[in-house]
C-alpha cells in the first residue's frame, strides 16, 4: 500500500465516524497492513529531498524531528513521520488531539505519566510514571489527548528510529504542555518559528530609522506565514 491509498482509506475510515478513532480497531488494522512494508517512506523521502520544498519550511512545530507528510483537506486527520536520533528523550508532553503511533524502523522507546495534582496552581505539576516501554516495528498504539497522553519518546539506543503518527482533528488549544517531572513544573510550548526569520523581520524594521525608508510594510506581512508575524509581533510588542 503507499502512501496516497493509506490517505484515501483512513479517510473513508473517517468519513464513517467514530467517538474514539485512536482506539478503532478498523484504524489500528489498516495501520498495520501500512506498516508491514515501509517502502512508501523511501519513495516519499526520495522526493521530498529532491524536491523544492525540501529547503523551504515544513509547517512550524514544536519539535523539530517531525516531517508532516499529508494533512486531509477536512483538517480530520494529520499523518507525520518523526525521526529519532541518538540526543535522548524528548520533553515530556501532552497532546492537543487524539493519535496514534505506528512503528516504522527501530524501536521507540515510550515513557508514559498521569498527572497527579489538581492544576489549581499556575505552573505546577506533579507527574507520576506509569510506565516505560518500547513500540517495536509494526507496532502500533493510541495516544490520548490532553491529560490522558501525557509521555515522552525517543530512541532506546544510539540508532535511528522512525516512527508514523496519526494525529486527529485539533482540539484548538493552539499549544502543548511541557512537563519537568523532577522540578514539577509545567509550561505552554507553542510551535517554533525559526529564530533567524525573525531577526530578519526585526533587520528590515530597523532599517527604517537607520536609513529613512520603510521597508517592513504590510504587504509584506500578507505574504507571510501568520505564525512568523504573530511571533515577529510578539518579540517586537507591535501590536497591529
Ligand atoms: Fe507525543
Amino acid at each position: 500500500m503507499n502512501l496516497e491509498e493509506f490517505c484515501d482509506r483512513f479517510q473513508v475510515l473517517q468519513n464513517q465516524g467514530s467517538d474514539t478513532p485512536e482506539l478503532g480497531e478498523a484504524n489500528r488494522r489498516l495501520l498495520r497492513d501500512f506498516l508491514q512494508d515501509p517502502s512508501w517512506l523511501g519513495e516519499f523521502l526520495q522526493k521530498f529531498i529532491a524536491g523544492p520544498s525540501f529547503l523551504s519550511d515544513q509547517p512550524v512545530s514544536v519539535f523539530d524531528n517531525e516531517i508532516r507528510l499529508y494533512r486531509s483537506p477536512d483538517k480530520s486527520f494529520s499523518l507525520l513521520v518523526y525521526i529519532w536520533d541518538s540526543r535522548g528523550l524528548c520533553p515530556v508532553h501532552d497532546h492537543g488531539a487524539w493519535g496514534i503511533i505506528g512503528g516504522l524502523v527501530g524501536s521507540l522507546r515510550e515513557i508514559k505519566y498521569q498527572r497527579m495534582d489538581d492544576k489549581q496552581v499556575e505552573g505546577y505539576a506533579e507527574l507520576r510514571q506509569v510506565s516505560d516501554s518500547l513500540i517495536k516495528p509494526e507496532g502500533v498504539r493510541p495516544i490520548l489527548p490532553l491529560d490522558k497522553g501525557i509521555h515522552q519518546t525517543g530512541s532506546p539506543d544510539d540508532r535511528l528510529t522512525i516512527t508514523f503518527h496519526i494525529y486527529g482533528r485539533s482540539l484548538g488549544r493552539g499549544y502543548i504542555h511541557f512537563f519537568d517531572a523532577a522540578e514539577k513544573k509545567v509550561t505552554r510550548a507553542s510551535r517554533r518559528v525559526p529564530f533567524r526569520k525573525v531577526l530578519a523581520l526585526q533587520a528590515l524594521a530597523s532599517l527604517e530609522e537607520a536609513v529613512g525608508k520603510k521597508f517592513l510594510t504590510q504587504d509584506l506581512f500578507k505574504c507571510l506565514p501568520e505564525d512568523l508575524v504573530k511571533e515577529f509581533r510578539r518579540i517586537s510588542l507591535i501590536t497591529e
